[in-house]
């Protein structure tokens, strides 16, 4: 994971009003090029493995910041929770649906539209334009390639905004995908990545709980030879 830069926004600015995203473009034209090789066509393995780590209620509310049309949302309401994600693209909350046989309801939220069918609910829209009144109460979150979707200019502020749509006690289940030779210079495949201790240390505990190397191929160049990958979950604990 690349190390963050040292961004600060304006003190009198609250992070909703003062940031978005400056790639909100590339990830739209993405959908509509249907470049989207990040989406996973089967839900992923270390959720499966160790969200019960986490203990949570059935009921428990969970929210997928930048959740594309993963699967792992209907993974998580078939474990009784109520689910909660945002992404940015309308051709990703409508194919979630379709895809998945749901007819969803929509309505407008604030400066989102939400789209919900039984125990989900899509906001679509820039994660900044979210509200915590229109989030409403959450329990855990669960991000699986969201924080490093973003650029890292803008990690800190999502981070700072995160912190304000989610309760103190809220714990983070975090799913990355890292080249190891970017993670912290030791090659040491145990080492939890540094920008996450400085981003996320000063209110959690941030545990590396389980590491899955695989070779993958670059879609952008299919002859190039497979790069090594590293599938990192953390588990981030309330302090
Ligand atoms: C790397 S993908 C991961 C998607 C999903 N978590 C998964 O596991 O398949 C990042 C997603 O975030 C969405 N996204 C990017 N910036 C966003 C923003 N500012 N607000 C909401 N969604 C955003 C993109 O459209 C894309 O679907």
């Amino acid at each position: 994971m690349r190390r963050a830069a040292h961004a600060r926004f304006p003190e009198h600015l609250s992070p909703v009003a003062a940031v978005s995203s400056p790639d909100n473009e590339l990830w739209l034209q993405c959908w509509r090029d249907r470049s989207t090789d990040f989406h996973q066509k089967t839900v992923n393995p270390l959720l499966v493995r160790y969200w019960q780590s986490l203990n949570l209620p059935a009921k428990s509310r969970v929210f997928v910041p930048l959740c594309g049309k993963s699967l792992d949302l209907l993974w998580l309401a078939g474990q009784g929770h109520q689910v909660a994600g945002i992404e940015l693209s309308p051709i990703a909350v409508r194919a979630f649906f379709r895809e998945n046989r749901l007819h969803p309801v929509r309505r407008q939220v604030g400066r989102l539209t939400e789209w919900s069918s039984g125990q989900i609910r899509i906001f679509c829209g820039d994660i900044f334009a979210l509200t915590a009144a229109d989030l409403g109460p959450v329990n855990a979150v669960y991000d699986r390639a969201a924080l490093t979707a973003l650029p890292e200019t803008t990690r800190i502020a999502y981070v700072a905004h995160l912190h304000a749509l989610i309760p103190v006690m809220c714990p983070i289940f975090l799913v990355s995908a890292e080249d190891p030779e970017e993670s912290d210079g030791t090659a040491s495949e145990q080492a939890i990545a540094e920008e996450l201790l400085a981003l996320y240390a000063g209110r959690f505990t941030v545990d590396l709980v389980h590491v899955v190397p695989s070779y993958q191929s670059d879609p952008e160049a299919p002859e190039a030879p497979p790069q090594l990958v590293e599938h990192k979950l953390y588990r981030l604990l309330p302090i």
